[in-house]
């Protein structure tokens, strides 16, 4: 098979952003690059968009920001009053359920037509002959159902398409758009 380079240094540099910023503060990323794009994101991200605010707008749009700050995330609030040990376990949780859900929706099957069942599917996705008329895909050679489209890259025709996710390098159909909404609310 083919190496999709692309997605696979895509995969890599989405997970080296979550993991510095839900982890970089641990002791083992300690004076490392982890911790570095850990105080980016954290701190230095919002203190550059401070001087930006600052240069662009003046003093008085700088300290609307501050203000804003101050109101939303400085005056105690009971929610955030988990003990750190917690919050540490949080941040694993967070990333173990987000890496799941998305290999889940990556390699589910998301519904594809055959000569096999598209007597199913058809029965499951009647025409409405007003947006979906019977009509064969020129591919696939079979009478497509309703809602169902031929995804290009994948070659093959998907139940319920919604779009070819390039990120999960699958297609998002019938049978997995749950893990994908999932991995989205997450
Ligand atoms: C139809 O067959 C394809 C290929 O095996 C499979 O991916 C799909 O889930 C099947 N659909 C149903 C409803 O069984």
């Amino acid at each position: 098979m083919e190496v999709p380079w692309l997605l696979v240094v895509h995969g890599l540099v989405t997970a080296l952003v979550v993991v510095s910023f839900l982890c970089g503060q641990w002791p083992i990323f300690e004076g490392t690059f982890i911790q570095r794009i850990h105080q980016f994101l954290t701190f230095g991200a919002y203190h550059y968009l401070l001087r930006l605010v600052q240069a662009v707008c003046g003093n008085g749009a700088r300290d609307l920001v501050l203000g804003v700050e101050q109101y939303c995330c400085d005056r105690p609030n009971p929610i955030l009053q988990v003990p750190v040990t917690l919050h540490r376990y949080l941040s694993v949780l967070a990333v173990v359920v987000g890496s799941v859900l998305f290999v889940l929706t990556s390699f589910s099957d998301p519904g594809t037509v055959t000569h096999e069942n598209v007597s199913q599917y058809v029965s499951s996705y009647p025409y409405d002959n007003i947006i979906y008329v019977e009509k064969e895909c020129s591919t696939c050679k079979i009478t497509r159902p309703a809602r169902a489209k031929h995804c290009r890259i994948c070659d093959r025709c998907v139940a319920r398409f919604d779009h070819h996710c390039g990120w999960m390098n699958n297609c998002i159909g019938e049978k997995n758009t749950r893990y994908f909404v999932a991995f989205l609310v997450w």
